[in-house]
C-alpha cells in the first residue's frame, strides 16, 4: 500500500538521484525510482532503503518519447513531487563531430524532460501535483567555447523550467531548477576536474529535497559566486573562458 507523498524520480539512477530517494524515503514518502537500469535500482534499493516496500522501480527511457504517455497513465499512484535526473554528456569536440551523441543531449535534457513533464502537467485531475524540479547545470548560464553543446541543451532546459513555473504558478505548483556545478557521480568519472569545486551527490539532493519556493537554487557557496558571476560578465570577458 502506498502512503505518504509520492515522489517521482526520472532517470532514478542518476548518483544524485540515488541519494534523493533515500532522503525522501527517509522523509516517508513513497518513492516511484524510474529509470533505464532496473536491476541496477533494485540492487541499490535492497543495500541502502529498510522499508524496501516504500520504493517502486519502473522501466523509464527519457529518450522513448512514444512511451511517455501509458508510462504516464501506468503510474500505481500520482506524484506529488516529480524530480527530472536523466542526463548524458559527450564532451563538446566529440559531440561536434558525432551528431548521434550531440542528439542524444539534446533528447536526455531537454524533449525527453519536456515530453514526459507536458504529460504530468497535463493531468488535471491530478491535484496533489505540488512540486516539480529539475537537475540542470551552470553550463547552461552563458555559451562557452568548450561545453556550448551540452550547455546550451541544459539551458533549454531551465527555460522551459522558468516559463512551465509561470504557467502553473496558479495551481500552487512550485517548479525549481537545480543549477549545478561539479558533481561527483558516473557523468564525471574520469575528467579532470578543480577538486575544490567538487559536490557530492548527496550535498546536491539535500538541496533537491529541501523545500523552496525559489526558482533557481545553486548548492554551495562557491558555486553561488560562480553563478553571479558568470550571469554578469560581459560577453567578452566569457568569451575568454575556456
Ligand atoms: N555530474 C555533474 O557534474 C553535473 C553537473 C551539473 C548537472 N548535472 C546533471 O545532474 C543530473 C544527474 O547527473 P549525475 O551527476 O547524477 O550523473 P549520473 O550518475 O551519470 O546520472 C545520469 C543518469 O541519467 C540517466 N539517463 C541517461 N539517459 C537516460 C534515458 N534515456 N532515460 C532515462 N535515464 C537516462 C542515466 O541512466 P543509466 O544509469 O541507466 O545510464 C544515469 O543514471 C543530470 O541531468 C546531469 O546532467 C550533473
Amino acid at each position: 500500500m502506498i502512503t505518504g507523498k509520492v515522489v517521482l524520480i526520472l532517470g532514478a539512477n542518476s548518483d544524485v538521484a540515488k541519494q534523493a530517494i533515500k532522503l525522501y524515503a527517509e522523509q516517508g514518502c513513497h518513492v516511484i525510482a524510474a529509470s533505464r537500469s532496473t536491476d541496477e535500482l533494485a540492487v541499490f534499493v535492497q543495500q541502502n532503503i529498510q522499508a524496501t516496500g516504500q520504493v517502486t522501480i519502473l522501466y523509464f527511457d527519457a529518450v522513448a518519447f512514444d512511451t511517455h504517455q501509458l508510462f504516464y497513465n501506468s503510474l500505481p499512484a500520482k506524484p506529488n513531487i516529480v524530480l527530472y535526473a536523466a542526463g548524458y554528456l559527450k564532451n563538446n569536440e566529440d559531440a561536434i563531430q558525432d551528431w548521434d551523441a550531440c542528439f542524444r543531449m539534446m533528447k536526455v535534457h531537454y524533449c525527453g524532460a519536456v515530453s514526459i513533464i507536458n504529460i504530468i502537467i497535463a493531468d488535471a485531475g491530478n491535484s496533489g501535483l505540488e512540486r516539480i524540479i529539475g537537475l540542470s547545470s551552470l553550463s547552461g548560464v552563458r555559451g562557452r567555447k568548450s561545453n556550448f553543446i551540452y550547455g546550451s541543451t541544459k539551458s533549454a532546459f531551465t527555460q522551459y523550467l522558468a516559463g512551465l513555473r509561470q504557467y502553473i504558478a496558479h495551481r500552487n505548483i512550485t517548479v525549481n531548477v537545480i543549477v549545478a556545478g561539479y558533481i561527483r557521480s558516473k557523468m564525471t568519472a574520469g575528467l579532470n576536474l578543480t577538486e575544490s569545486l567538487m559536490l557530492e551527490p548527496l550535498f546536491i539532493a539535500k538541496a533537491v529535497v529541501k523545500p523552496a519556493k525559489r526558482f533557481t537554487i545553486v548548492p554551495g557557496f562557491k558555486w553561488k559566486m560562480i553563478y553571479y558571476i558568470l550571469k554578469l560578465l560581459p560577453e567578452q570577458l566569457v568569451a575568454k573562458l575556456p
